[in-house]
């Protein structure tokens, strides 16, 4: 594959895209990124990510290289030269180039790149199976509410997930769920509440999440923004996960016990094409 990608306001063939060895992205995990799905080859909910990037750089005293707007310009150009149809697109900003310091750089010179990935979204073969899951304790730091390129926790468990041959893992913190290794978790009662749980700094305030909880609103559908415990969610009516890459997708298994009858469920599966419909209707091109 040899994409087009985009470095610091050029873009360039993936074969030649160059970072330095001393960014601090690299160095000390210093940089937030976004993730952005890419369907019918316009940006879905890419507005509320791109004020979720401003949040994060904001958090960490960080200055972005581009305005906004100038990396939604930057985002779309960078799809229409890939041609990119469904998939992702991927941007990341860092401190910089810098000698190495723990202390931030004087004067830092951000970095700034993103990256096209295709992937199916919507013909996505576990939607229809659901997705097993198993719970790992809660590794990662205290400002999960950021969303920085710190992920190694997150790979691990996803790791972990994978070794125990399910397909994702779930944190737990105090008993409670957090999230899932990326993305938000979501649990339906046996009474048809869709429970997921409530914002703060022990999650990430997930753009999905906003979006499916605000079309379950407008449908009437019963929500309580709450944390849940492990044994609550193994015996639940239904559970799902949400992200920009997955949309609303199945869970029918925890820790090796089924979810309701071990089937997607029907409230995730109208959650899935609700929203679906939406991304569609929105997609920004
Ligand atoms: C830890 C974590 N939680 C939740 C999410 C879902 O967020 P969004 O819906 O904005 O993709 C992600 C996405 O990458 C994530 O990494």
């Amino acid at each position: 594959m040899n994409r087009t990608v985009y470095v610091n306001g050029q873009f360039v063939s993936e074969s030649d895209a160059r970072i330095s060895i001393f960014d601090r992205g690299f160095l000390f995990g210093d940089g937030v990124y976004e993730v952005s799905a890419v369907l019918d080859g316009g940006l879905v909910d890419n507005t509320a990510h791109l004020a979720r990037l401003e949040r994060s750089l904001g958090e960490l005293g960080m200055d972005s290289p581009a305005t906004l707007e100038d990396i939604e310009r930057a985002q779309k150009e960078l799809v229409a030269r890939n041609d990119l149809d469904e998939g992702i697109v991927y941007l990341q900003i860092t401190r910089g180039p810098a000698d190495r310091d723990f202390a931030y750089p004087a004067e830092p010179k951000p970095t700034l790149v993103m990256f096209t990935q295709k992937k199916a979204l919507v013909d996505n073969a576990l939607a229809e199976r659901g997705i097993a899951i198993v719970t790992v304790p809660e590794q990662r730091w205290r400002r999960r509410d950021i969303k920085t390129v710190g992920l190694l926790a997150a790979s691990m468990a996803k790791q972990a997930a994978l070794d125990a041959g399910a397909d994702d893992a779930w944190m737990v913190e105090d008993d409670f769920v957090t999230e899932g290794s990326s993305n938000n978790a979501w649990i339906v009662t046996g009474d048809g509440v869709v429970v997921t749980r409530n914002l703060g700094s022990e999650i990430l305030h997930g753009i999905t999440r906003a979006v499916v909880l605000q079309l379950a609103r407008e449908r009437q559908i019963a929500i309580e923004e709450r944390a849940f415990t492990v044994e609550e969610a193994k015996s639940a009516a239904e559970a799902f996960i949400t992200s920009a890459s997955t949309f609303v997708l199945p869970v029918v298994g925890i820790d090796g016990e089924t979810v309701g009858d071990g089937t997607p469920g029907p409230i995730t599966r109208r959650l899935r094409e609700i929203y679906i419909e939406s991304a569609r209707a929105g997609a920004d091109r």
